[in-house]
C-alpha cells in the first residue's frame, strides 16, 4: 500500500469518530449498493475492472502514432476534460516535463480558458514543429474548447492540408450524439469515448485522460493497476480498516465543527496541478444546496511565504490535508560553502528531501498549534501507479462524504449560471430574452 492516512493531528476527541460511524457506514453502503442520488453516474466506481479493453489498446496505438507523427500534442478541453491528464503528466514527469527529453511528446493544454494570448503562446511554442490535436468534449459545444479547436484545426489545415489535418486530429467525445461526434464521423477523425456513466471530474482514467497521458509518455497500464489496487482496498466496509472512509469521516467532523475550508497542501511542485484536479473534484461534487467544504490548494514551502501567514493565524475557518511524498525522484544535498555567508553550513550534506521533511513537520506542528487541524496523506513516490491509486482514493472518499452531507456528488447544476449570462451577452440565439436585463444591470454598475 503506498497511500497512508494519518489523522492524529486532526484534533478529534475520542468519541467523535464513533459518533459519525453510523453515518459514514450508511453513506458507504449507499455507494456500494448504487442506491443513492446520481447512481447512474457510478461508472468510475468499478472502472479498473470494467473498462473497455479494446479501446484501451486503441488509445495506446494512437499514442504511439502521435509520438511518431508529432513532437507536440495539443490537448483541448476544459474542467474534467483536461485537469486529470495535466495533473497526471506533472505528477509523473514534474512541472518541467515538457522541457525534459524522455518518453513521449510535449503535451500542451488548450481550450481551458478564453485567452487569446494563451493560444498564441502555444502556437509560438509549436513553431515549425509537427503537432497533433486531441479535442476532448462530451458535448462538443462547450465554448472554451470549441473556440480553441477552431483555431488549432485551422492551423493544422494550413500546415498539412485538409486531408493531412484529419489524420492528426483525435476526438474524445460522446459515443453516439453531440456536435463533436457528428463532426468526427463526417471528417473521419479517430474517436474515443467519454462514457455516459462517468462525469467529467471522474473521467481522467477513461479515454478523456488516458490518451494525452499515454502520448506524453505515461505508463497507463501502471496507472490502471494503481487504480485497480485502490478500488479493491477501499471496498472494506470497516471505517477503521478503510482510509477512504476515514478521510471522509474526518472531513465531515471538520465541517460539523465549523471548519468551512479545506486546504490541500503539498511540498512538491509536481503536485500543483493535482491540487487543481482535486479542487474541481471536491467543489463540483460537494459545493451545492448551500453545503460543502470550500477546497483550496497550496504548494509549500512556496506558499508558506504568502498564505502561510493566514493559515497560521488568520480567521480560524480551515483545516489542512497535506500530501507528503516520502521519496524524491533524485536526492540532492546542500553543498558546503567555506564562506558560509548565509549561515547554512549547519545543514551542509543534508539532503533536500530531509530538509523538506523537516519543513513539513515543523509547519504541521506550527499550524496545529495555531488552530489549523492537520490530516496527513503520505505517498511513497510520484509515479504512474501512485497517480492511479491516489485518484481512486479521493474519488471514493469524496463520494462517501458527498452522501454524508446529503448532496448528489455527481451532478454540477451550478456551472450553467455563468454560461447563460455569457451566451446572452454574446447574443447567442435562444438567449435574447435575458440580454436586455443583463446589459441594464451592467450599465447600472458602471
Ligand atoms: O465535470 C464536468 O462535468 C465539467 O467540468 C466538464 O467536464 C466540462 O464542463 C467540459 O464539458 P464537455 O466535456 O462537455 O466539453
Amino acid at each position: 500500500m503506498s497511500i497512508q492516512l494519518n489523522i492524529r493531528n486532526a484534533g478529534l476527541r475520542e468519541n467523535e469518530l464513533a459518533f459519525v460511524r453510523p453515518q459514514v457506514e450508511a453513506a458507504f453502503k449507499t455507494l456500494m449498493d448504487h442506491s443513492g442520488a446520481g447512481a447512474e453516474m457510478l461508472g468510475w466506481h468499478d472502472l479498473p475492472n470494467t473498462y473497455d479493453k479494446e479501446e484501451f489498446a486503441r488509445i495506446k496505438a494512437a499514442a504511439k502514432r502521435i509520438q511518431e507523427q508529432s513532437q507536440v500534442l495539443v490537448a483541448i478541453g476544459i474542467g474534467g476534460s483536461y485537469l486529470g491528464a495535466r495533473a497526471a503528466l506533472e505528477f509523473v514527469k514534474g512541472p518541467f516535463g515538457n522541457q525534459i527529453k524522455g518518453k513521449g511528446v510535449e503535451v500542451y493544454f488548450a481550450g481551458n480558458n478564453i485567452s487569446s494570448d494563451y493560444v498564441q503562446n502555444i502556437f509560438d511554442i509549436i513553431g515549425d514543429r509537427d503537432f497533433s490535436v486531441n479535442v476532448i468534449s462530451k458535448s462538443g459545444t462547450t465554448t472554451e474548447p470549441a473556440v480553441a479547436f477552431r483555431l488549432f484545426k485551422a492551423k493544422l489545415e494550413e500546415k498539412y492540408g485538409k486531408e493531412g489535418a484529419k489524420s492528426r486530429i483525435y476526438a474524445t467525445t460522446d459515443a453516439k450524439k453531440g456536435a463533436l461526434r457528428g463532426l468526427a464521423v463526417e471528417e473521419g477523425y479517430e474517436t474515443f469515448v467519454v462514457p455516459d456513466n462517468i462525469g467529467g471530474r471522474f473521467s481522467c482514467l477513461s479515454a478523456v485522460g488516458l490518451l494525452p497521458m499515454a502520448a506524453g509518455g505515461i505508463d497507463i497500464d501502471a496507472v490502471m493497476k494503481g487504480c485497480a489496487d485502490a478500488c479493491e482496498r477501499y471496498k472494506n466496509p470497516d471505517l477503521f480498516q478503510n482510509d477512504a472512509m476515514l478521510y471522509a469521516a474526518t472531513r465531515f467532523i471538520m465541517l460539523m465543527k465549523g471548519k468551512s475550508v479545506e486546504i490541500l497542501a503539498s511540498y512538491e511542485p509536481s503536485l500543483t496541478m493535482f491540487g487543481e484536479w482535486y479542487k474541481q473534484l471536491m467543489a463540483e461534487s460537494e459545493g451545492k444546496d448551500n453545503k460543502g467544504l470550500f477546497p483550496v490548494s497550496a504548494n509549500f514551502t512556496t506558499d508558506l511565504h504568502s498564505i502561510g501567514q493566514f493559515i497560521q493565524d488568520g480567521s480560524r475557518t480551515m483545516f489542512e490535508t497535506v500530501l507528503w511524498v516520502k521519496n524524491a525522484r533524485q536526492e540532492l544535498y546542500v553543498p558546503n560553502d567555506p564562506a558560509n555567508v548565509d549561515g547554512l553550513n549547519f545543514a551542509a550534506g543534508v539532503s533536500m528531501q530531509e530538509m523538506n521533511e523537516k519543513a513539513m513537520k515543523g509547519t504541521l506542528l506550527a499550524h496545529v498549534d495555531g488552530g489549523t487541524p492537520n490530516l496527513l496523506v503520505t505517498l511513497d513516490k510520484l509515479d504512474d501507479y501512485g497517480f492511479g491509486e491516489l485518484v481512486y482514493f479521493f474519488w471514493k472518499s469524496l463520494a462517501i462524504s458527498g452522501y454524508m452531507i446529503g448532496v448528489n456528488p455527481f451532478d454540477q447544476p451550478g456551472v450553467e449560471a455563468y454560461k447563460k449570462n455569457m451566451f446572452a451577452l454574446l447574443g447567442k440565439p435562444g438567449y435574447e430574452d435575458a440580454r436586455g436585463a443583463l446589459e441594464a444591470r451592467l450599465e447600472s454598475l458602471k
